[in-house]
């Protein structure tokens, strides 16, 4: 499963976008935000936790609420993973009085599987199709008194619809004044087509350079948010669902530091323009996402891990490991591809198994039949794989192994630039790893293991992981960010500048 990252990056973000140098978090603004999305305060001035003046009440009985508007919204997609929470079991109470939306269990409980991502409910996109359930939106609720809005979050009037015994006050506080003050009317920036209104796909190309590229590549296809055999990227996303899309440019992702647009101040026009670029990126993964698989595929699968030595195992007795280990690819074919012949060909992963940089030159037919166990029947991962995943897998060995030998020396260190290196690892890595690379410990907290732990310890498996991501993590994939060998080894370089402990 996914690991989530709720720190507050999106302020850092937003500093770096408009050229103001903030190599450290701050932390982000969580008492109070800019009254109204239309009047936001310059962000490169905005002291970081500093309270922002609010705008009169609008009544005087109703004191208005201070809330976080931008943490309401990513609340209104997927709360528990805001508040690093476990989903809830089964349905929410009120999901039995409608019958036409079958889905089942913790997506019941998302504001916007009942309300919609344009806020609309059964007047918006979920008025028909499968996510129709008949029930209202929430963009009547924009012009109601707060208290009346945060009432209803706690069951009043009705009982069902209580989120008090999961949500602190504050965070439905958020969401309050998500619903008040930072709705918009998706009608104004989408039409019935779902293209966008009035956008310059022009203007949203540089926009969507300064801001998306560094985490979700040049063609949108960095990142894959579905799977191997239904793969949704930018450009599908944006062409599908443009409320979605809206929603999420504006707030950002829940759980991750993905930047906010209103916290970075963008204008309406913005995101129609964003829209429109969008709209016209590639529908397809920008890498064959077979280098996960070659990691730790059940990961990727979602299957749980194997509890038995690999059949081919005992053909050896160099590498003492057991269970799930031995089902890597990699930890008989190393991470430079070359098992005996390389890396593994001494040391506690020393197996004398071959390595499989020279199968690049096997047709897929081989390949595939190598994969299944039609070429050794021991070898065979038919029960594990899919046929999508199979061909990752051999497109991935075909098309994207790398002889890293040239940038790699005898005592690990790497041939490249540190501070080119420095400058990719600071706009693309540090949002997730940190700009010290400690941020994700991939180890415990005995022996910790960093990006830069790792980039000492095995730049090969270095190279593996940042041109094809990680298994199961929106890690971007180098090779869909167009990096190079030379651009990877420039990132070892720097990254083994970092801290290791
Ligand atoms: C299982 C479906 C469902 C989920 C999940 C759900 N709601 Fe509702 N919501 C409803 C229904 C149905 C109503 C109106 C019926 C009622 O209150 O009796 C409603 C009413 C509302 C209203 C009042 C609308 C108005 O015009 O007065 C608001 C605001 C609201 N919901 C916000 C939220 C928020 C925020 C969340 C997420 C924390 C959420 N809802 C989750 C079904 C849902
Ligand atoms: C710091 C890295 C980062 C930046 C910058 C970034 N994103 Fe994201 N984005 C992510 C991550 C991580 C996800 C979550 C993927 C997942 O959960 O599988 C995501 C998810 C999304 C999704 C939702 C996909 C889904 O189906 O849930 C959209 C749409 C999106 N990003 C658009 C954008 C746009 C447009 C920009 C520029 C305005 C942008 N992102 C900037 C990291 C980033
Ligand atoms: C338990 C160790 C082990 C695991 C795990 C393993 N392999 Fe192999 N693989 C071997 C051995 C041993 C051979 C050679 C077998 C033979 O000659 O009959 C081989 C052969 C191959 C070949 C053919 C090599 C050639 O050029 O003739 C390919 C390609 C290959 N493996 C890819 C993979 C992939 C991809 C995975 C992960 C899904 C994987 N292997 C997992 C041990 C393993
Ligand atoms: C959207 C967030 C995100 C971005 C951006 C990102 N990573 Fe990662 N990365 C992760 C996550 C999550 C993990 C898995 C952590 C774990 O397994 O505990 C990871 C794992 C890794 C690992 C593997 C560690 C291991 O031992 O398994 C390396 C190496 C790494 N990242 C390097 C990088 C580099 C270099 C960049 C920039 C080019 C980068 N990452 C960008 C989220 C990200």
């Amino acid at each position: 499963m996914r690991k989530h990252l709720t720190i507050g990056l999106v302020v850092v973000f937003a500093l770096l976008v408009v050229g103001c140098a903030a190599p450290t978090p701050a932390p982000q603004p969580t008492a109070i935000k800019p009254a109204a999305t239309t009047a936001p305060q310059p962000t490169a001035t905005r002291p970081a936790a500093t309270a922002a003046p609010t705008a009169a009440p609008t009544t005087a009985a109703a004191p208005k609420l201070s809330g976080d508007l931008v943490r309401g919204g990513v609340l209104y997609d997927t709360w528990w993973e805001v508040i690093e929470a476990k989903a809830p079991t089964g349905d929410q109470p009120l999901w039995k009085t409608q019958t036409t939306n079958t889905r089942k269990g913790e997506i019941t409980w998302r504001c916007k599987e009942c309300h919609g991502w344009d806020y609309k409910g059964k007047d918006g996109a979920y008025g028909s199709g499968s996510h129709k359930t008949g029930f209202v939106g929430i963009a009547g609720a924009k012009t109601k008194p707060a208290a009346d809005v945060l009432a209803s979050l706690k069951g009043k009037p009705n009982a069902d619809h209580d989120f008090s015994k999961f949500l602190k006050e504050q965070d439905l506080i958020d969401l309050t004044v998500f619903i008040t003050e930072g709705q918009i009317d998706t009608a104004t920036m989408v039409n019935a087509d779902k293209s966008s209104k009035g956008g310059d796909a022009v203007a949203g190309k540089s926009q969507y350079g300064k801001v998306c590229t560094d985490c979700h590549g040049p063609n949108g296809n960095a990142i894959n948010f579905g799977t191997i055999a239904a793969p949704e990227v930018i450009g599908i996303l944006a062409a599908d669902n443009p409320w979605e899309f809206i929603h999420k440019v504006r707030v950002g992702q829940p759980g991750w530091p993905m930047p906010s647009g209103i916290t970075n101040n963008w204008k309406a026009q913005d995101y129609v323009n964003v829209l429109a670029y969008a709209q016209t990126l590639s529908k397809t993964p920008g890498s064959s996402e077979g280098g996960p698989l070659y990691d730790a595929w059940w990961k990727v699968t979602g299957a749980e891990a194997p509890k038995t030595d690999q059949v081919l195992w005992k053909t050896q007795t160099t590498n003492t490991r057991t269970g799930p280990d031995t089902w890597r690819c990699k930890e008989c074919h190393g991470w430079d591809y070359k098992g005996k012949d390389g890396a593994y060909g001494s040391g506690s992963h020393k197996t004398g198994f071959t390595g499989v940089l020279k199968s690049a030159t096997l047709s897929a037919d081989d390949l595939t039949a190598w994969l299944t166990g039609k070429k050794n029947k021991d070898h065979d991962f038919s029960a594990n794989l899919d046929a999508a995943q199979v061909k990752a897998l051999v497109t991935f060995v075909q098309k994207e192994i790398k002889d890293t030998a040239a940038y790699i020396n005898a005592d690990k260190s790497v041939k490249g630039d540190a501070e080119k290196g420095k400058t990719t690892f600071r706009a693309t890595c540090a949002a997730c790893h940190g700009s010290d690379g400690k941020k994700i410990n991939f180890g415990d907290d005995k022996t910790p293991e960093y990006v830069g732990t790792l980039a000492a310890d095995n730049p090969w498996e270095f190279f593996h992981k940042v041109l094809s991501g990680q298994p199961g993590e929106p890690m971007p994939s180098g090779f869909a960010m167009g990096w190079t060998l030379e651009d990877i080894a420039n990132l070892a370089a720097y990254a083994r500048t970092l801290p290791i402990k």
